[in-house]
């Protein structure tokens, strides 16, 4: 991975920091999307540490808001130069039902619709880097979703597990219909699922999620376990599965017939468009 850049968001905490750091190791250089200034220049700190190299760049942006979205990616547009990779990681579950002050249902926005946007928005510069990648980290809880088009903000009957599997689902189908409009281009699009790992994912959610989340890490992956997916698509030299794959253990593995439903990856899309406010077909190649 010597001498490319790989975006990274949500790499302040579990699987994202384990592959910011596996992927440094490997001689990337790492631009970390972070929401705590503090928590960035401590994650940076010990990757480059841990690898004796000055190679992560921080940048700051609450996924919750698509204003800060838009300018994070010029930000990174102007001072990476380049995108070999990017990884679409970071992610929450809510308990109950909460909305951004963009008025999205909050686990859809960050989950989705933020990373939806970003990679619209980068995408000029990866299109011109030879070979680069975009990797989504979806989840296997993609088929607990109750998936609903006419009510993507989950304000119907609302179930953290069933909203929290709408949004890997989306991210699914988002993966889908990116690799269908970029069918034959010199690009990498996959999603994957990391397996059930111990992490801080949860844990803004107070009480129960304290006492529980310290249990599950007695039988979850560690977050380096957690990670092999996300590095492996991101520096393999080669991935033989067609565009779009969706990857446990790193092999590829079913999905959800919804997960790759063309249409329904389609109508998700131009609604997505809409929502972060882009004009239809807008600049996607
Ligand atoms: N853990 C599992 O078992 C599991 C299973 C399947 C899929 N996944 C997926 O794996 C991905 C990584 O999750 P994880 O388990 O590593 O969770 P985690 O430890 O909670 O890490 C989540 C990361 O996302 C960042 N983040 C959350 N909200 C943000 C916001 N509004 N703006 C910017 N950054 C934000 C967090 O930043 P802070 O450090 O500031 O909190 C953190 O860096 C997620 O997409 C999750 O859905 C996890």
């Amino acid at each position: 991975m010597n001498g490319k850049t790989c975006i990274i968001t949500g790499g302040t905490s579990g699987i994202g920091e384990a592959s910011a750091g596996a992927l440094a190791e490997r001689g990337a250089e790492i631009a970390l999307l972070c929401r705590s200034r503090s928590r960035g220049e401590a994650t940076k700190k010990r990757i480059e540490e841990r690898t004796g190299r000055d190679c992560v760049r921080l940048f700051f942006a609450d996924m919750e808001r698509l204003a800060d979205m838009r300018r994070v990616a010029a930000e990174m547009k102007e001072a990476l130069g380049r995108i070999d990779v990017l990884l679409n990681n970071a992610g929450v579950t809510m308990l109950g039902r909460s909305e951004t002050s963009d008025g999205f249902e909050t686990t859809f926005a960050v989950n989705h619709l933020a990373p939806f946007l970003l990679t619209h928005e980068l995408l000029p510069t990866i299109l011109e880097t030879p070979g680069a990648r975009i990797v989504n980290v979806a989840s296997g809880a993609h088929r607990f979703a109750r998936f609903d088009l006419d009510d993507l903000q989950s304000k119907k009957n609302y179930s953290s597990m069933r909203v929290y599997g709408a949004s890997k689902l989306s991210n699914m189908l988002f993966t889908t219909e990116l690799a269908r409009r970029f069918e034959g281009r010199d690009i990498g699009i996959w999603s994957l699922h990391p397996g059930a790992v111990s992490t801080r994912l949860g844990a803004n959610n107070g009480g129960i999620a304290k006492l529980i989340l310290p249990l599950l890490s007695l039988v979850f992956r560690t977050p380096e376990q957690g990670a092999r997916t996300s590095v492996y698509l991101c520096s393999a030299p080669r991935i033989d599965a067609p565009n779009g794959s969706y990857f446990v253990d790193e092999r590829p593995a079913k999905v959800s017939a919804l997960a790759r439903d063309p249409e329904v990856a389609r109508r998700l899309w131009l609604e997505s468009e809409r929502l972060v406010g882009l004009a239809e077909g807008e600049s996607w190649g």
